[in-house]
């Protein structure tokens, strides 16, 4: 046994994560073009702007089946309400579509997450940006990279400094309530950092931080299956990153946070003092 036997059970995980993430990636986009607009297929779930499309459920299903299939004993936690007890230690945590609002408005900024965790510790995971192929990976000790095409890099959060040169990511509750909170916040935050962006999927912006494309992300609420796969691949390009327990749900709108380390410290005690602590309004 040992620590090689270990090395290689994670990579084996994140390579099914790797290659089940771009499978349902192709399902996703060959129903979008069997559908065209997505909108006549939209339900709410829990509140009137939070959309389900029949896209996500078909890829949570594909997920689902392909993983029981290949992995029978395994857990499940998936955003759509598939839920199974694992029997191996080894759970998979799945959003089917993260950006859905940039789903069904074409915007090409959407997401399939999948991650491996055990012991309610994320291990291995990978999300593809459905949109246009970008395949970011990490299994837990071996780094993190993206995949475009034939090519293979490897991930680095940037070099940044000082919070005021930094470009912060951030996303906004689906309740209003939750929302005006998020927005007196920002309001302090904003003359303090470069600029914000709201790119609308939580676990590419956690990509985009371990890309270097976003110094820092931070948003209150986010479910497991937002920020599991995601966390892994920002922390192990180098961000120094904090998530409530993969038990909590996101109903507490606990803080997660990835920051380049250059950073993180000045930016985490920024968000404290503007309201957006650990946990909002708390
Ligand atoms: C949402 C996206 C968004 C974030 C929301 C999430 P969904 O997930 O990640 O960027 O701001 O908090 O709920 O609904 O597109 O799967
Ligand atoms: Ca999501």
């Amino acid at each position: 046994m040992g620590r090689m036997m270990e090395q290689q059970e994670l990579i084996s995980l994140r390579d099914l994560a790797e290659g089940l993430v771009c499978m349902a990636a192709s399902a996703i986009e060959e129903k979008r073009e069997e559908l065209g607009d997505v909108r006549p297929y939209t339900l709410t779930k829990s509140s009137a702007v939070d959309p389900v499309t029949v896209v996500d459920t078909m890829a949570e299903e594909f997920l689902v089946e392909t993983l029981l299939e290949r992995r029978p004993g395994d857990g499940i936690i998936a955003e759509e309400g598939s839920a199974r007890r694992s029997t191996t230690g080894v759970s998979w945590i799945i959003d089917p579509i993260d950006g859905t609002v940039n789903f069904l408005y074409g915007i090409p900024r959407y997401a399939v997450s999948l991650a491996a965790a055990i012991d309610g510790h994320v291990v291995a995971g990978a999300v593809i940006n459905v949109a246009d192929g970008s395949l970011y990976r990490a299994a837990r000790g071996q780094g993190a990279q993206v995949l475009r095409g034939d090519s293979e890099e490897e991930l680095h959060a940037s070099s940044v400094e000082e919070a005021a040169r930094a470009l912060v990511a951030t996303g906004f509750s689906y309740s209003a309530a939750r929302r005006e909170q998020q927005a007196k916040a920002l309001c302090a935050i904003l003359p303090q950092v470069r600029d914000i962006r709201r790119l609308g999927s939580a676990a590419l912006d956690l990509c985009a931080v371990a890309e270097g494309h976003a110094d820092a992300y931070y948003e209150h609420g986010i479910h497991c299956w937002d920020y599991a796969a995601g966390s892994l691949i920002a922390q192990e390009a180098g961000a120094v990153v904090e998530t409530p327990a993969l038990s909590v749900p996101g109903e507490e709108f606990r803080r997660t946070l990835a920051a380049a380390p250059g950073i993180a410290a000045e930016i985490g005690r920024l968000l404290d003092a503007a309201g957006a602590g650990e946990r909002l309004g708390g």
